[in-house]
């Protein structure tokens, strides 16, 4: 239990840090909460027009799912589903901003990669074809995050699956306001300015 409890809340503080505020604020962007959708992640960071600093938001957000998950390993898978978990609620619910987080796909992409890389080898396919058809992050973020639970049920790494599934289903609740839009035909294309 102990180890339980490190692993969330380590998970959760890494999962918390927002870079897309912090990076925008350090490029002299100001605020994307601003901008856009209104999103704290590389998506709308990348409305700005500023690559770099959607890029390095990309990154941080990859890899404080990453990290805590590579840690938790030495107290097994559990242990790591448990600090990947934490990771995105931090995301989606950081404590710094009034719980009012990211959408979680940069993060949850960082987990598979410390969780078992087939699942992110399945998101990024998956992620990169939609988004490569249609241009719409938020839609290839909903048909990827359908792949990877039953990628993992399938390797099988049921742990994984399971966790999968949960933040599958927090990924799709977060994008309710993206799923209106897509289906209004209103959502914003990959990269065009907000
Ligand atoms: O990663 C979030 C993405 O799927 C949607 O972002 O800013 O278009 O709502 P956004």
């Amino acid at each position: 239990w102990t180890v339980a409890l490190l692993a969330i809340l380590g998970g959760y503080l890494s999962g918390s840090i927002p870079f897309g505020l912090v990076f925008g604020r350090l490029f002299g962007l100001g605020d994307i909460r601003k901008i856009g959708s209104g999103n704290i992640g590389a998506t709308n960071a990348l409305r700005t027009g500023n690559k770099p600093m959607a890029a390095l938001t990309l990154l941080g957000d990859v890899l404080k799912g990453t990290i805590p998950i590579l840690i938790a390993w030495n107290w097994g898978p559990v242990a790591a589903c448990i600090a990947g978990l934490g990771a995105f609620l931090g995301h989606l619910f950081p404590v710094w901003l009034g719980f009012k987080g990211g959408k979680g796909v940069a993060t949850y992409l960082g987990i598979l990669l410390g969780l078992a890389p087939i699942g992110a080898l399945v998101f990024a396919l998956l992620w990169l074809g939609t988004a490569f058809l249609f241009r719409f992050s938020s839609l290839a973020a909903l048909v990827a995050t359908v792949g990877v639970p039953i990628a993992y049920a399938l390797w099988p790494f049921p742990e994984a699956a399971i966790l999968t599934a949960i933040l599958s289903v927090l990924v799709w609740w977060k994008h309710a306001a993206n799923i209106r839009r897509l289906l209004a035909g209103t959502e914003g294309r990959i990269g065009a300015k907000g």
